[in-house]
């Protein structure tokens, strides 16, 4: 935790506790979050020409979340195979159970696999098989990462790639501000749920007393940044008492950063590609292009 100096922050990875996994759940049901279902809509429209040009006999997911959308393309698999392997790799024990809950009984042909772990390390762990791949990394979660760590998880990927393998990456994509702005302030107040979780995940994990109601949920656009920034900000002066009797004074106004999200632009994606080895395919997007997927190639093979 990094609370002592002047940019405080918490782990992101901290949001996405069985509750917060549930509670993101119920943000991708809000009016104003138009990511899961754009991405959906591509995802209805597009999946037969993805699984027409990558030719996929197995799906690998990349922090799956819950994967109602990951389920429209298994569909569109099972069409033509008589044998399919679906597998996970998740931080989170519940978004891997809620993930095997979905998809187990959707056909006798479908294998699913499930793996616990975090995808930026133990990616490059994992031995894949010579069937051809397709890779998911979906609903934007590549927002999450700094462009370095971007970098870095992209480059990952494109070295576990083999010939015949692609890469659908989902991106949400830079549009009016007035639009990314709400979709993390929703009325119903179920972010600001989400955010305030994170508190009662770290009093439980690091024993600690934090108490939700000398927070407020802010989340605000950074121009410069091309990232949404989301906040707890303190509304009166306080301590956090550490087991180890240490204790950290937080002040009215202090914010704890605790997720950003960045919004790409085509340029930035180009760049970002390169840099990581990666090679458009082809970019399928909506009417309003909020939302992009893109299938990529690794360019060790071309
Ligand atoms: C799961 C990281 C894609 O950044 O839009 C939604 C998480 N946080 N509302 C996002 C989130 C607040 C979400 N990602």
């Amino acid at each position: 935790l990094y609370l002592k100096n002047s940019n405080k922050s918490i782990p992101t990875k901290y949001l996405y506790d069985d509750t917060g996994s549930k509670l993101f759940e119920q943000i991708c049901n809000t009016e104003e979050y138009y990511l899961t279902r754009t991405e959906k809509q591509i995802l209805n429209k597009y999946s037969s020409e993805i699984s027409k040009i990558s030719n996929f006999e197995e799906v690998f997911e990349l922090g799956s979340g819950s994967s109602k959308k990951t389920k429209i393309l298994i569909l569109e698999g099972l069409k033509k195979l008589t044998k399919l392997t679906y597998s996970s790799l998740d931080i989170s024990e519940k978004a891997l159970e809620m993930s095997s809950r979905q998809l187990k009984n959707i056909s006798p042909f479908l294998r699913v696999k499930l793996f616990k772990g975090d995808f930026i390390n133990d990616i490059i762990k994992l031995k894949p098989n010579q069937k051809p791949k397709l890779y998911l990394f979906l609903g934007s979660t590549l927002g999450n990462f700094n462009n370095q760590l971007a970098v870095k998880f992209l480059n990952n990927v494109s070295n576990i790639m083999q010939k015949n393998d692609y890469f659908l990456l989902g991106v949400d994509k830079i549009k009016n501000h007035k639009i990314i702005t709400s979709a993390y302030n929703d009325k119903k107040g179920i972010t600001k749920k989400f955010n305030k979780n994170i508190l009662s995940f770290l009093n439980k994990k690091f024993k600690l007393n934090f108490d939700k109601n000398n927070f407020d949920h802010f989340a605000e656009f950074n121009k410069k940044k091309s990232q949404i920034e989301m906040y707890l900000e303190a509304v009166t002066d306080h301590k956090i008492n550490f087991p180890n009797q240490e204790t950290i004074k937080i002040n009215n106004g202090d914010k704890i950063l605790t997720e950003i999200s960045r919004k790409f632009s085509d340029n930035t994606l180009e760049v970002l590609f390169k840099k990581s080895e990666l090679k458009v395919i082809r970019n399928f997007s909506d009417n309003k292009k909020y939302f992009s997927l893109y299938l990529l190639k690794s360019m060790k093979y071309s």
